[in-house]
């Protein structure tokens, strides 16, 4: 009985450094792959990624994951999932000739194909069959960097745990798009752009409650988390969340709707003034072992705080869902002292799920060697 996720065969084809890359697990618990840098390391767990609905966990057109220079302009990653007692064939496609210049809007429109034991699904039906978290490189700064990479990592989060919180994200944006492209058009059709705010508002208002609840039900499992990691509370920052949080629902709408009148009429005079809304919300982290906000700790201790909340949040899909999610660390022993790192390594063996890890140097994780272990060597994009 897996309760968690256990990828037993993966095969990319075409994506990024790799032409072809096979690898058969054995439903082996830990799989650290190593290499030089270039060597092709986290390529591998970003088309891991690609199986969420959130990836790739580096910022990428789709285009650009597939192979330069290929005969075969398409790249597709096929992988064998075991999950409770059934095994799953989820795999990914997207052929991406001529596809370069497209933008980011049109990619989306674009579409990878995406099929489940031969079944066409959506992207957000992907956290149907597998829910993945992880921690990047990129998130060493997690709490100093710019608001939206922030907001994407919790977004990620929630979506693996309310399922429709996805759907409801990708509505309510497709719906600024739409309403941005009427206020920019020459005849504006008021009765049309009425219909779209009022949706705007209603779905705002849904995906603030749930980062809300989110919030709360994170914080109680940070607040009982016993672990050398630093103690965290999150904390929600965006206006509609803080209206939510002391006002009605109902008044929070109007609130909601005035603004996006108000900001109509300043389209009259400024082109795409910023719009009020979820889609700017932000979040903070509290790190209550030194009573300060995360983003004025080091590198090395916002790492400790973003693995505080995906150990945190790991133990809350098992809580809610009786599943524990698959996990992905790029770059595991990067920035981590001796005894962190091995805080790290004994708390992922005490999670019952596949973890995906890469570093550079195969001595970093003697740990494991005696553990449910596969380690891969990469050189060049081939397995050594
Ligand atoms: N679309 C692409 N086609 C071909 N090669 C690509 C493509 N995108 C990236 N690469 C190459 O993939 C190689 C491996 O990248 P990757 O990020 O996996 O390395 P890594 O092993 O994680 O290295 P590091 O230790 O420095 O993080 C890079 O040399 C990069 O140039
Ligand atoms: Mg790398």
């Amino acid at each position: 009985m897996f309760n968690s996720y256990f990828i037993k065969r993966l095969v990319l084809t075409n994506y990024r450094s790799y032409e072809k890359l096979r690898i058969d697990t054995s439903v082996a618990k830990n799989i650290i792959i190593t290499g030089d840098n270039g060597a092709g390391k986290t390529n591998i767990l970003e088309a891991i990624s690609m199986l969420s609905q959130a990836g790739p966990f580096r910022k990428a057109k789709l285009a650009q994951l597939g192979k330069t220079e290929c005969s075969t302009p398409v790249f597709t990653i096929s992988s064998q999932i075991q999950s409770d007692d059934e095994t799953v064939n989820l795999g990914l496609s997207y052929n991406y000739a001529d596809k370069q210049n497209l933008s980011e809007d049109d990619e989306v429109i674009e579409k990878r194909q995406i099929v489940a034991n031969e079944e066409n699904i959506t992207v957000s039906d992907l956290q149907n069959y597998i829910k993945i978290i992880w921690i990047t490189p990129f998130m060493d700064r997690l709490f100093s960097e710019a608001t939206g990479e922030r907001r994407k990592f919790l977004d990620n989060l929630i979506s693996n745990f309310y399922p429709f919180y996805g759907v409801a994200l990708n509505q309510y944006s497709n719906l600024l798009k739409q309403r941005a492209k009427i206020l920019k058009s020459k005849k504006i059709d008021e009765k049309w752009l009425d219909a779209i705010e009022e949706n705007i508002v209603e779905k705002g208002v849904s995906i603030a409650a749930l980062r809300i609840e989110f919030e709360e039900k994170l914080n109680n499992i940070l607040k009982n988390l016993d672990n050398a990691f630093p103690k965290i509370q999150i904390h929600i920052d965006g206006v509609i969340e803080e209206k939510l949080k002391i006002m009605k629902s109902v008044d929070v709408e109007d609130f909601y709707k005035k603004s996006l009148l108000d900001n109509r009429e300043m389209f009259k005079f400024t082109f795409s003034p910023p719009v009020e809304g979820v889609h700017r919300s932000d979040f903070s982290a509290m790190n209550l072992d030194k009573n300060i906000t995360a983003d004025q700790t080091s590198t090395g201790e916002q790492k400790l705080a973003v693995i505080s909340i995906i150990l945190a949040y790991a133990n809350m899909l098992y809580l809610y869902f009786n599943k524990y999610p698959l996990v992905l660390i790029d770059e595991a022993p990067a920035h981590l002292d001796e005894f962190k790192t091995k805080e790290l390594f004994e708390e992922l063996e005490k999670i019952p799920t596949q973890v995906w890890m890469t570093g550079i140097l195969k001595s970093d994780f003697k740990f494991f060697e005696d553990k449910s272990s596969l380690f891969i060597e990469i050189e060049n994009s081939q397995i050594k």
